[in-house]
């Protein structure tokens, strides 16, 4: 596992989103593993302007993401679907049929889980994995405790996911208590992976996630058997680490992320790093 740590949240979501483009401009039929969560946000937002500004083109891409409600139609303000349409669908040019959510209405949801893990084996697997992580260590809804190989499932959720999600919903009771989510190990069977943290709110399971010995009861330590993860933070969720020095040279010094560096060189005032979004240089 490779942590970078960025000056701030904006700084890590532009580079997120940098990995994620290099990886579709070297690839233009990438299967991409996509995440909710207001994380992300940006990180859409800026592989949007990508698209309008420099072309970066989703039109071969296909994507499957981590997990939606179970009982919220598509249409409904919090389901996992209308978020992405709403924050990187719509203003792309992927195909709609290439994009792939389960299905929290399907009347067998056994089957339905089957049938998602099917799909993305179908596609090849997913090359390129994008997560966030919840207070919990859950990703996508992987609760704890969360099988290290678990597959596509239903899973119920935690008091502590509840109590972090209820407050995006009108009411509190309106949030689903169960949702769909791929697996741990659907998660591990991905080529690379990304997860993206950032805030204070995440710094200490951050740290659990690189330092614990793995464990079910933290699912995203599971990430630590992955050969190709890259946990992107900011200074605020990395605050735990550690060995947080060590981690802040891997950016500055790395061959792997010269070409990131040359994009986004930093600007110093008074021994304190700023990063510009690249538009703004
Ligand atoms: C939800 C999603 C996760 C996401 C997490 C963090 O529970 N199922 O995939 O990583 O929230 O969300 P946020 O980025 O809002 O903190």
């Amino acid at each position: 596992m490779q942590v970078i740590i960025r000056p701030n949240a904006a700084a890590a979501a532009d580079l997120a989103a940098g990995v994620i483009a290099r990886n579709l401009r070297e690839e233009p039929g990438l299967v991409l593993g996509l995440a909710t969560g207001r994380t992300m946000e940006p990180v859409y937002a800026r592989l949007v302007q990508m698209h309008r500004k420099e072309g970066l083109d989703f039109s071969n891409c296909h994507t499957f993401n981590l997990d939606e409600y179970i009982g919220l139609p598509a249409q409904h303000q919090n389901s996992y679907r209308r978020y992405m349409n709403q924050h990187l669908f719509e203003h792309v040019n992927i195909k709609l049929e290439n994009t792939h959510l389960p299905n929290g209405l399907a009347d067998d949801l056994e089957t339905e889980c089957a049938a998602y893990e099917r799909l993305i084996k179908k596609r090849g697997g997913i090359d390129l994995q994008l997560l966030g992580i919840g207070r919990n260590g859950h990703l996508g809804f992987n609760e704890p405790p969360s099988e290290l190989y678990s597959l596509t499932r239903v899973e119920a959720l935690s008091p502590v996911t509840r109590q972090q999600n209820e407050s995006l919903f009108e009411s509190p009771d309106q949030m689903p208590q169960r949702a769909i989510t791929m697996g741990l190990g659907t998660i591990l069977d991905c080529r690379r992976c990304i997860l993206l943290a950032t805030g204070e709110e995440k710094a200490a399971v951050v740290a659990e996630t690189v330092e614990s010995p793995i464990t079910s009861m933290i699912p995203a330590t599971a990430l630590q058997l992955h050969p190709e993860c890259v946990l992107i933070l900011d200074e605020a969720a990395g605050g735990q680490l550690k060995d947080s020095g060590h981690y802040r040279q891997i950016f500055d010094n790395e061959p792997k992320w010269e070409s990131f560096r040359r994009a986004w060189p930093p600007v110093r005032t008074n021994g304190i790093e700023v990063v510009r979004a690249p538009d703004k240089q």
